[in-house]
C-alpha cells in the first residue's frame, strides 16, 4: 500500500516520483520499479539498502536485536517449541494444534528414506571429499528421483517437495560424514525425533546402537531451530533468485547451500572453531584481535559481526545458555570455551569492535556446543544447511506463490570499453 511518495530531483528539477509503500513492521520502502524508464538504476552492490522482494516469513530488527518467525521471538520459539513445530510455522504461518503437529511429524518421520540409488552417489567421491561438496551434489540429484512433483505452479507439489527436502537433509547428511569416515550409512528410525534420528544416523554403527543422550539431542534440536531461518541473507537470496527462473526446488535448495558454504556466511561456524583452535590459549587472543584490527591483514575474527545485527544477535545469546548448559551437563571442560569467552569479553570491550558494531553471531557458540557433542568441524555447515532448508524452502514457496513472480534480473553500472574497432587476429 503506497503511503506517500519520495520525489527525486537531479540537479534540482525533478525526475519523478516514487511510491513509499509500508510494511507490518520495519523500514519503509521506496518502489523504484519505475525508475529504469526515467534513464537511471539504482547502485548498491551487496544490496545493504535493497528490499528484494515482499515477505510475511521472518522479521529481523538488527538494531533491537530482534529476530521473529511469523512474529513469534526466537526465545520463544527456541526455549518452547521442537525444530519440526519451528518448520511447521515457517512453513504454514501460525503455530500448529496438536493434531496438526502430530500430522506434519508423521510426514515428515515417513519421508526420511532416501532412493537406495542416490547411496551410489557417494561412492564418485575420494575419501576426503569435504562434507559440504557431497551435500551440494546429492541435494541437487534429488530431482532425478521426482519426476512426478516438480510442478512449481502446483501448491501442494510444492509442499510435499518441501517435506521430502526437511525430511531427508539429515539423511544426506549424516550420509556424506559416515562416508567420509568409512563407516557405513545407518537408515533412518521413525520411532525416534528429528535430532535423535539425526544422532543416531551420525554415530549409531552395525555393532553397536548409539545411546542418545536426552541433553545432547536437545541441544542439537535447539541448534537446528537457532538457524532455521534469517530473512533474506545471502543463502536465502540465492535460492530465490535460483526459483525465480522456474529451476525445481532440489536445484534451488543445492543453490543454497553452495551459497551458505562460504566463511563469510554459514561456512563461519566452521571457520570460527579453526580459529580458535590457532588461537590456542587466552595468551594469544590479544595477537589475533590486532591482526582482526589491522587493516592491512585479511584476517577477520569469525564468529563476529553481521550485516543485519548492530547490537547483538539474539540467537547468539540462546546459543551461549546452550552452550554452558551442554558443557555443564557433559561434563566437559573445553579449553576453546575459555578462549572463546575471553574473546567475546575482549571483543566486547575493545573500542574496534564496540565501534564496528562488532558482536558475536549465531556462529560464534555453535561450534562449541557441535563439538562437544562430537560433531567433526567439517560437519558444522552441514547442520547450518540442514537446518537452514526450511528457510529456504519456505521462501521458495512464498515466493512462488505471490502472483506476478518475475525472473530475478539485476542491472549493472557498466564501466568497460565502449564501441571498439575490432582487428582480426591475422591483421594484429
Ligand atoms: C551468518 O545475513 C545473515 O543473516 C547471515 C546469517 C544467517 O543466519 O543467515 O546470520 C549467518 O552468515 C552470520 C555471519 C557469519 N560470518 C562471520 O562470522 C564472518 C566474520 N564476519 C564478517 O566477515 C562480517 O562481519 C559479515 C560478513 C558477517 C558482515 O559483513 P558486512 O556487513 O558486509 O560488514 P563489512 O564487511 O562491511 O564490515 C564492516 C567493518 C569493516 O571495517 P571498515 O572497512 O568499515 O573499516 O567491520 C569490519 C570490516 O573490516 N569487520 C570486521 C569483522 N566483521 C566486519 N573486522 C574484524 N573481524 C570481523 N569479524
Amino acid at each position: 500500500m503506497a503511503d506517500s511518495k519520495a520525489s527525486l530531483s537531479i540537479d534540482g528539477k525533478v525526475i519523478a516520483d516514487f511510491p513509499i509503500l509500508t510494511g507490518s513492521a520495519g523500514f519503509d520502502v521506496i518502489d523504484i520499479r519505475t525508475l529504469g524508464s526515467h534513464g537511471y538504476f539504482t547502485y548498491d552492490p551487496g544490496f545493504l539498502a535493497t528490499a528484494s522482494c515482499e515477505s510475511a516469513i521472518t522479521f529481523i530488527d538488527g538494531g533491537k536485536g530482534i529476530l521473529q518467525h511469523r512474529g513469534y521471538a526466537i526465545d520463544d520459539l527456541a526455549k518452547k517449541a521442537d525444530y519440526l513445530e519451528v518448520c511447521y510455522i515457517l512453513l504454514n504461518g501460525d503455530a500448529p494444534t496438536k493434531s496438526q503437529y502430530d500430522e506434519f511429524k508423521s510426514t515428515i518421520t515417513n519421508h526420511t528414506m532416501v532412493h537406495e540409488k542416490l547411496v551410489h552417489f557417494f561412492q564418485g567421491f575420494l575419501p576426503d571429499a569435504h562434507p559440504m561438496a557431497m551435500v551440494c551434489a546429492v541435494v541437487g540429484a534429488l530431482s532425478s528421483f521426482y519426476h512426478s512433483d516438480l510442478d512449481i505452479n502446483e501448491p501442494t507439489q510444492r509442499m510435499r517437495s518441501a517435506h521430502r527436502l526437511i525430511a531427508k537433509m539429515p539423511t544426506i547428511a549424516a550420509m556424506a560424514y559416515k562416508y567420509s569416515i568409512g563407516q557405513p550409512f545407518v537408515y533412518p528410525r521413525n520411532d525416534l525425533s528429528y535430532a535423535e534420528n539425526f544422532l543416531h544416523m551420525m554415530f549409531s554403527v552395525p555393532a553397536e546402537e548409539y545411546k542418545v543422550s536426552p541433553t545432547v539431542a536437545a541441544a542439537m534440536d535447539r541448534i537446528f531451530t537457532l538457524h532455521a531461518d534469517h530473512e533474506q541473507n545471502a543463502s536465502t537470496s540465492t535460492v530465490r533468485l535460483a526459483g525465480s527462473s522456474g529451476a525445481n526446488p532440489y536445484a534451488c535448495i543445492a543453490a543454497g547451500v553452495a551459497s551458505l558454504w562460504g566463511p563469510a556466511h554459514g561456512g563461519a561456524n566452521e571457520a570460527c572453531l579453526t580459529m580458535l583452535e590457532e588461537i590456542g590459549s587466552v595468551d594469544n587472543i590479544a595477537k589475533y584481535v590486532a591482526k582482526a584490527k589491522d587493516k592491512n591483514d585479511s584476517f577477520r575474527l569469525m564468529g563476529f559481526g553481521h550485516r543485519v545485527y548492530k547490537n547483538f544477535d539474539p540467537r547468539a545469546t540462546v546459543m551461549r545458555e546452550t552452550c554452558h548448559e551442554v558443557l555443564k551437563e557433559l561434563n566437559i571442560q573445553d579449553p576453546l570455551l575459555d578462549v572463546a569467552m575471553e574473546l567475546e569479553r575482549i571483543a566486547l570491550e575493545d573500542e574496534y569492535f564496540v565501534s564496528k558494531k562488532l558482536y558475536p553471531n549465531v556462529d560464534f557458540y555453535s561450534g562449541i556446543i557441535l563439538k562437544a557433542i562430537g560433531i567433526p568441524t567439517s560437519m558444522f555447515t552441514v547442520i547450518f544447511a540442514m537446518s537452514r532448508t526450511v528457510g529456504w524452502i519456505s521462501h521458495w514457496d512464498e515466493m512462488l506463490s505471490q502472483p506476478g513472480q518475475k525472473i530475478g534480473r539485476p542491472r549493472q553500472k557498466y564501466t568497460g570499453e565502449i564501441n571498439r574497432t575490432f582487428v582480426p587476429l591475422d591483421e594484429r
